[in-house]
């Protein structure tokens, strides 16, 4: 057992963990932060998603004890309040279903927007190839990718 300090959403969370631990099993059995989802646990659906240091990552093959000092933000940080323009565009474009795979996706489009203000859909099945919907919302998810966008240079900045 080890001890590490993991920096989720800008609060520091020190947890005991197993060395080979995921980062998916701190999160949601050790520090009951449900949001991120288990699904295929083997690095494959994408569902699993986190942003560690701006970058999505999946947590169910990331060692918790290698995440100390890295910034990692889930899906309960990306905006509480549900105003960060992605939140808005996916209500507006009503993009889940059953929504299992959504905050994979949505965080990997945060991660996308803010290296590129204005994708196109290549530029979006690019970066959106790795995370898997069931649902097949991938129509609504660039719909609401380009819809977050617009809404993003609304409000003068990167989503
Ligand atoms: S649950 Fe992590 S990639 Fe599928
Ligand atoms: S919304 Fe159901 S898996 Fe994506």
């Amino acid at each position: 057992m080890s001890q590490v300090t993991l920096k989720i959403n800008g609060q520091a969370h020190t947890v005991d963990a197993p060395s080979d631990m995921p980062l998916l099993w701190a999160l949601r059995d050790v520090l009951n932060m449900t949001g991120t989802k288990y699904s295929c646990g083997i690095g494959i659906c994408g569902t699993c998603t986190v942003l560690v240091n701006g970058i999505p990552m999946r947590s169910c093959v990331m060692p918790a004890i290698s995440m100390a000092g890295a910034e990692i933000t889930t899906i309960e940080g990306l905006d509480p309040d549900g105003d960060h323009p992605i939140q808005k565009a996916w209500n507006d474009e009503d993009v889940p279903q059953c929504g299992y795979c959504q905050g994979g996706q949505i965080l990997t489009a945060s991660a996308l927007l803010k290296r590129n203000p204005d994708p196109n859909d290549q530029d979006i099945d690019a970066a959106m190839s790795g995370v898997v919907c069931r649902c097949g919302t991938y129509p609504r998810i660039r719909k609401a990718i380009k819809r977050a966008a617009k809404y993003a240079a609304e409000q003068g900045g990167t989503a």
